[in-house]
Order: structure tokens, then sequence, then C-alpha cells
């Protein structure tokens, strides 16, 4: 079984980040699994905590350090990531030489309300993936476009191409990941 954790930028009840982490956990590849983790009651990253992180640090990075690869779906807040998930990865990036991340496959998928579905969000998070050592899965990228348009009331995904392209990325995703645990 392949074990992913997934990661979301919004806090919003009715987030449309939220509903395609939801989506993506119901199409995910046979054999592999997404665990959402709760990333909301996190504290602000300050270096005078970090070598002695509350349980709930500890927890979310244990949580990384024990998956076969991370997802990541978020807004875009005035292109780029929102703090809130910003602030997630750097706690688990630390301390210096405990980077929870290192070596790990990543995806990345962003819905917005714009015309452009998050794409600079992504390509900050991206760069970030360099220095996380995060081993980046490129291809196909997802961005939902116009997000109020396509999910239902219940927050389905209304948006067929879109489940298409999520298919393939989180095949991708856990394919790399399979090969890594297998190396
Ligand atoms: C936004 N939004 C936004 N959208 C976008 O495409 N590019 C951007 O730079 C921004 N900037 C931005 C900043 C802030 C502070 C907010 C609150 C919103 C709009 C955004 O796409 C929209 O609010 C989404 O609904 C946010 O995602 P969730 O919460 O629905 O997952």
């Amino acid at each position: 079984m392949i074990n992913i954790v997934g990661i979301g930028g919004s806090l919003r009840k009715n987030s449309y980040n939220r509903y395609l982490m939801l989506e993506a956990a119901k199409l995910m590849p046979d054999g592999s699994k997404l665990k959402i983790l709760d990333i909301s009651g996190l504290p602000f990253y300050n270096q005078d905590i970090e070598n002695n992180y509350p349980e709930n640090v500890k927890n979310f990075k244990n949580e990384i350090k024990n998956s076969d690869g991370i997802l990541f779906v978020t807004p875009e807040y005035n292109y780029s990531v929102p703090g809130y998930l910003k602030n997630a990865i750097d706690l688990a990036s630390r301390p210096y030489g405990d980077n929870s991340f290192n070596g790990k496959p990543a995806a990345i998928m962003s819905a917005s309300i714009g015309m452009l579905g998050g794409s600079r969000a992504q390509y900050h998070l991206r760069q970030s993936f360099v220095f996380l050592n995060i081993i980046p899965i490129n291809t196909p990228e997802v961005f939902v476009t116009m997000a109020s348009q396509k999910f239902d009331e219940n927050g389905n995904l209304r948006d067929e191409d879109a489940k298409k392209f999520m298919r393939q990325l989180l095949e991708n995703l856990v394919n790399t990941a399979r090969k890594l645990k297998n190396d």
C-alpha cells in the first residue's frame, strides 16, 4: 500500500480546495490511499520552539516522515501560497537537519475563482520544493479555474477534464512513490 498524505492550504469550511482534496481522495489509484492531515491547530513557526515542538507539530512531522508522498492542494493568495500553508511547511522542515519532507515525492493541485487556477501559487510552492529536497511530480498540472462554476452545491467536482488530469497526476505520484519505496 502506498500512503500519501494530503496537506491543504485553506481553512475555509466551503473551500474549493478542500473539495478538491476530497475529490482527490476518491480518485486515488488502486493500492494507494490518501490521508488528509489536519493542520488547523498548528502554532506559528518560531525558532525558539523548534527543539521542543508541541505534540501536534511532532505528529504532523511524523505523518509526513512515515508517508510515501505528499499531495498539496492549495488556493492562491496574492499570487503566492497562503501563509497558513507556508507556516505548516516551515514547521515540518525544521529543526535544521530534520526536514520531514526530505526526498519525498509531492504533487500539487489548486483551485481558484480566477482564470489561472492558482498557477502562480503552484510555481512559488515548487520553488520551496527545491530547498525542501522534495521530488516534484511535474505533470500533468492540475489547475481548477473559475472554481465557483466547477463544484456543485455538495462540493462535487463537475469537470471531467479536471478529473482526468487529477487521476493522471495521482497515478504519476503513486508510481514514483512506489519506485522510491522499493529502491
Ligand atoms: C484570493 N484569491 C485569489 N485568487 C487568485 O486566483 N489569485 C490570487 O492571487 C488570489 N488572491 C487572494 C488573496 C486572498 C487573501 C484571498 C482570501 C483570496 C481568490 C481565491 O481564489 C478564492 O478566494 C478561493 O475561493 C480561495 O480558495 P478556497 O478557500 O475556496 O479553497
